[in-house]
């Protein structure tokens, strides 16, 4: 990707934050070691061969999971899908099924704590660290009084969502098509004051924001102790293997013990004792490292393994006119003989799952370091059991990247389970049989050939360099998983496989089975004898997505008007055991303009016993939906809309037009992420 700091339109539009492949490991998949089902020839680039046919429902890989999950009936109508479906849509507007009301709640800049400054586009770096931050995603509603995810107070609580990245053009002081300075000075395209850098870096990072409902039903911020901005300036804690390791010493933490600030805080994830965990996923391309050899770039592996920038960082905040430590840290190029001296092991500090404790707002965050390091797109629990390990999953949101699990040492306990069970334990990365079974491959140093022979020094080393780890033992190269659910009622563990427009025809395996996937897939996998921490699984195909043509469920069957759909993103289980899924078509085709089949990025529900899967919302122009959680009683879901307007183009920009004003209005400045808060107008429980 080349990015350059003040011309967001030349990346947001074309990679939506996400960064280019940077797997250069030939890991074949089972194709190479096991005879495949799937016959080169078979696959066909956008269209669905006998061969992908075959994968679905009964057919193949014939694990027997398909028939075990599908108990309900395809042709009756689901009690978990209560709603009318929406069609697809183009408006620049959030369309609900009737009985349905949705309004937006916390737009970015909204004031939570301290000083409590009102939003403007004149607000300060200062200001925003007391405002909500902006492009929202992952979100958990924490009831005030509860204990659990499901448990407590229906009508107050601490809703917590992280900030992915922000876009320069959209978020200074300016009018719409002249971004001025802090000065009120036109500026020059890559040149932002340190002003201006400190609103970027306090736009990310994470909010815990306490809301509650009033007589009417709507929703308010409350101002409380709790409220807290979360930034890219945070202090925080490193634990785990790698806390004090040689490779996470930096000038600011010279025993390896701390760093400033979460990045790229994309989906999230809840422990079993009630904390909050924060992904940080493309956060390579804001760090830079010009060190060179002989005129080329001479990049260490924890750095070009990632996508760390050789030329300037994608937000150039190392550039910022009377820039300090805090901003220069983003230029990891050596400067003197030791780590003392520089930055280079800063971008070592970022790439990790990071816990927060809302309901203690003097808690220092804490990056896990035992979760690997990687592009978290963000993390998921599977119900915790008393007596067995905690286990967790997370997938590397890259193309040709990896599906992680983690599985704790100690057992759990809820009288004494905290963040210290995750600092302890095997992280697993998987490989998919081409005949639906699987096997969880362990990351440890010693073994299976991570070892000093073959370039590992030590467990730090290996989980600083998880992917190089990965690649080593031979992992299934994915297509750019995004979020992982775990189905309350049978334990089956969805991932959502986004897209994937560079898997050629040679790289095509039965985990990944379409060549130039342009809409997605989502793949789902049971334990062996249920058991979360099992070393193996079987697995199928849960849902292609795509348009009537291109597209299967967990049926066999084609999707209809009701329930198409491109490259799903979010995914999450509520407490009926009720799949939502959200998408962000983010390349393969909105760029163009409104898309004619999908249209805007939308939200649909799916019975995991049925299969059945049916819209349930569309958003405004040029936005992906992401981030999901209920009230225990699941009256009131909060989702969010992130990007809003991100398809205008520089030429648009430069012209003063935008495609979206949501959720403003005309007229009313720029677009701005926000959440949105959606109640059935008669009070019953979403989607029944
Ligand atoms: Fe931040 Fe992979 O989405
Ligand atoms: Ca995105
Ligand atoms: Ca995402
Ligand atoms: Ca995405």
């Amino acid at each position: 990707m080349d990015s350059h700091p003040y011309a967001p339109a030349s990346w947001i539009p074309d990679e939506h934050g996400d960064e280019p492949p940077s797997n250069p490991s030939d890991n074949r998949t089972f194709r190479s070691v096991m005879d495949s089902r799937i016959q080169r020839r078979d696959v066909m680039r956008g269209g669905l061969s006998a061969a992908i046919l075959a994968l679905m429902g009964s057919a193949a890989p014939n694990t027997g999971l398909a028939s075990g999950l599908l108990a309900g009936r395809a042709d009756a109508a689901s009690p978990l899908l209560d709603f009318t479906a929406v069609a697809t849509g183009t408006d620049d507007t959030i369309v609900v099924p009737p009985g349905y009301s949705a309004r937006p709640l916390i737009p970015w800049g909204t004031p939570i704590t301290g000083a409590m400054p009102s939003f403007s586009l004149a607000n300060s770096g200062a200001d925003q660290a007391q405002q909500t931050g902006s492009h929202h995603d992952g979100m958990h509603f924490f009831p005030i009084d509860g204990r659990s995810p499901w448990d407590g107070s229906s009508d107050d609580g601490l809703l917590v969502l992280n900030h992915e990245y922000v876009e320069p053009r959209f978020m200074h002081r300016a009018a719409i098509g002249q971004a001025l300075d802090s000065d009120g000075v036109p500026m020059v395209e890559g040149q932002r004051d340190a002003n201006q850098v400190l609103k970027e870096i306090n736009g990310h990072g994470v909010s815990v924001v306490r809301i509650r409902q009033g007589p009417d039903g709507g929703w308010s911020v409350v101002a409380d102790p709790r409220n807290r901005r979360i930034t890219g300036l945070t202090p925080m804690e490193l634990a785990g293997p790698v806390r004090g390791a040689e490779l996470v010493r930096t000038k600011y933490s010279p025993d390896g013990t701390r760093t400033r600030g979460t990045l790229n805080n994309c989906a999230h994830g809840v422990t079993p004792w009630n904390t909050y965990m924060t992904a940080e996923e493309n956060w390579a391309g804001y760090f830079r490292n010009g060190d060179q050899e002989d005129q080329k770039p001479n990049l260490p592996r924890e750095h070009a393994r990632y996508g760390v920038a050789t030329g300037v960082s994608r937000y150039g905040w190392e550039l910022a006119e009377g820039a300090d430590d805090a901003f220069l840290r983003f230029d990891a190029s050596r400067r003197g003989p030791t780590s003392a001296n520089d930055y280079r092991n800063e971008p070592n500090t970022f790439g990790w799952l990071v816990e927060i404790d809302p309901f203690d707002p003097a808690s220092t965050p804490v990056k896990r370091t035992a979760l690997g390091r990687f592009a978290h797109e963000g993390v998921v629990f599977a119900p915790a059991v008393p007596g067995r390990p905690v286990v967790c999953y997370s997938g590397d949101d890259a193309r040709f990247e990896y599906i992680y699990k983690f599985v704790s040492a100690r057992p759990y306990d809820p009288a004494t389970a905290d963040g210290s069970l995750l600092d302890e334990g095997t992280l697993y990365v998987a490989r998919f049989h081409d005949d639906g079974s699987g096997e969880w491959l362990p990351l440890v140093f010693g073994h299976g050939g991570l070892t000093a022979e073959n370039g590992f020094a030590s467990q730090a080393d290996v989980l600083v360099n998880t992917r190089t780890a990965a690649d080593f033992v031979g992992a299934t190269r994915m297509d750019r998983p995004e979020w992982g659910a775990v189905d309350p009622n049978s334990g089956a563990v969805y991932f959502t496989l986004t897209n994937n427009s560079r898997r050629t025809e040679a790289q095509v395996d039965a985990a990944n089975p379409r060549a130039g996937n342009p809409f997605g897939h989502i793949i789902r996998w049971m334990p062996s004898d249920s058991d979360q921490a099992s070393r193996t699984f079987v697995w199928d195909i849960f849902l292609i997505a795509g348009d009537a043509k291109n597209s299967r469920d967990a049926n066999g069957r084609a999707l209809g008007d009701d329930s198409i759909l491109a490259s799903p993103d979010g995914l999450w289980f509520d407490s009926r055991g009720r799949l939502w899924i959200q998408t962000d078509i983010g390349e393969s085709s909105q760029n163009e303009g409104p898309n004619e089949v999908f249209g805007n990025n939308q939200m649909l529900a799916a019975d995991p016993r049925t299969g059945e899967v049916r819209r349930f919302l569309t958003g405004p122009v040029g936005q992906e939906i992401t981030g999901v959680t209920m009230t225990p009683d699941r009256r009131t879901m909060f989702i969010n809309v992130q990007h809003p307007g991100a398809t205008t183009t520089a030429e648009q920009f430069a012209a003063g037009q935008v495609t979206s004003t949501w959720p403003d209005g005309p007229g009313r400045g720029y677009p701005r992420s926000s959440t949105v808060v959606i109640t059935r107008d008669d009070g019953g429980a979403i989607a029944g």
